[in-house]
């Protein structure tokens, strides 16, 4: 097995051990207020959404995680059946490792295979070519193409990337240039408004701020060494509603995604309430594929639908972006955040 099948495999199974251990997130710390006249109908709520120039049924989708080894080929199968029966959209992980090596690529085809008539998005990371951009897209026919930036995590890795000074640049390009889609995503780390502004002004439309509070790769790669010497980026970064919450404003000018933490159909509804167009989930759908299998995640999947609907009824909204206008009441750590930052 080579060292970065190694390092997919590990990945998985880290993320897998740290999803039990997790506790609280900011998400606890967001309440709605209760309103007891809702003015709606169970059967006029619609999950409908769009992002990216398309249109979902349901504003869930898998998000990037895996691929490049035989174990992780298996959960990419499991997990594109899921999405197929579910209508789900799903991100393959960093395919860089198929464009590499194509004894790998299969690992990541199979998503397709499995489900050829799903949106599937293609992912790699942001120092890529618009050649490779096109070229994973080609892979997976892929709906559009996930960049994913993850400077803490390349910096803790001793053999990780170290220039980024051309990253915003290179993003440019891929947006004006790969013919599809693109999706700018954190891994866990979150953003800020000056970040959204950042990739805002170079073209790109959709923004996945992938926040903290979830899967940690801070502490997956430290983990993954004897001398824990980057600790302190355990804690570095801001949680996912934080990060909506920083992105509020401009999320007229782009279709902001939520991810990072997200386990539950209260937490998506948080997040839509914060402006989210979809949710995006990882360590969840891992968990649930492993312990669980294919039919429990579907009917898992079924049942969070119909919450969606109930919470939403309760909440008077018919429509996603109606939740935008629903009272809702930040405790701290959001609140500190909010005045530190002159967030009204
Ligand atoms: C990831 N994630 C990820 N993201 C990405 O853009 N490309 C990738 O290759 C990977 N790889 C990966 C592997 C594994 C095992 C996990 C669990 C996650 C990050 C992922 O898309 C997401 O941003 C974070 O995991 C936060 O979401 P959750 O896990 O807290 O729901």
């Amino acid at each position: 097995m080579s060292i970065q099948q190694h390092r997919k495999d590990e990945h998985v199974s880290l993320a897998t051990q740290q999803y039990i251990d997790q506790p609280e997130t900011d998400f606890d710390a967001i309440s709605f207020v209760h309103h007891s006249l809702p003015n709606i109908d169970v059967s006029e709520v619609s999950l409908a959404t769009e992002f990216a120039d398309m249109d979902f049924d349901v504003p869930i989708y898998i998000n990037g995680m895996t691929g490049g080894s035989p174990k992780t080929a298996k959960i990419n199968e499991e997990l594109a059946i899921v999405a197929r029966e579910t209508g789900l959209a799903m991100a393959a992980g960093s395919v860089s490792a198929a464009l590499k090596h194509s004894d790998v690529a299969e690992s990541y085809t199979i998503i397709r295979k499995m489900n050829p008539n799903g949106k599937i998005f293609a992912n790699l990371g942001a120092e890529h070519s618009v050649e490779n951009g096109k070229r994973a897209v080609d892979l997976l026919q892929a709906d559009a193409l996930q960049i994913h930036v993850n400077v803490p995590q390349e910096l803790i890795m001793p053999e990780g990337e170290r220039r980024f000074a051309t990253w915003l640049s290179s993003i440019e390009n891929m947006v004006s240039q790969v013919g599809v889609p693109v999706i700018v995503k954190e891994v866990g780390f979150g953003m800020s408004r000056k970040t959204i502004q950042q990739l805002l002004n170079i073209g790109v439309k959709t923004i996945d701020i992938s926040g903290r509070g979830g899967t940690n790769f801070a502490a997956i790669e430290n983990s993954r060494r004897k001398h824990h010497d980057f600790y302190f980026a355990e804690n570095w970064g801001q949680s996912t509603p934080i990060s909506l919450i920083e992105a509020y404003n401009q999320s007229g000018a782009c279709d902001i995604l939520a991810s990072g933490g997200i386990r539950t159909s209260l937490d998506m509804i948080k997040a839509f309430a914060l402006g989210a167009h979809a949710c995006g989930l990882s360590g969840q759908f891992l968990h649930l594929i492993q312990e669980e299998g294919v039919d429990e995640t579907i009917m898992t999947v079924n049942r969070w639908e119909e919450q969606l609907k109930i919470i939403m009824t309760l909440l008077g909204a018919k429509r996603l972006t109606e939740l935008k206008k629903t009272d809702v009441i930040l405790r701290d750590p959001i609140k500190t955040w909010c005045e530190a930052r002159h967030i009204d």
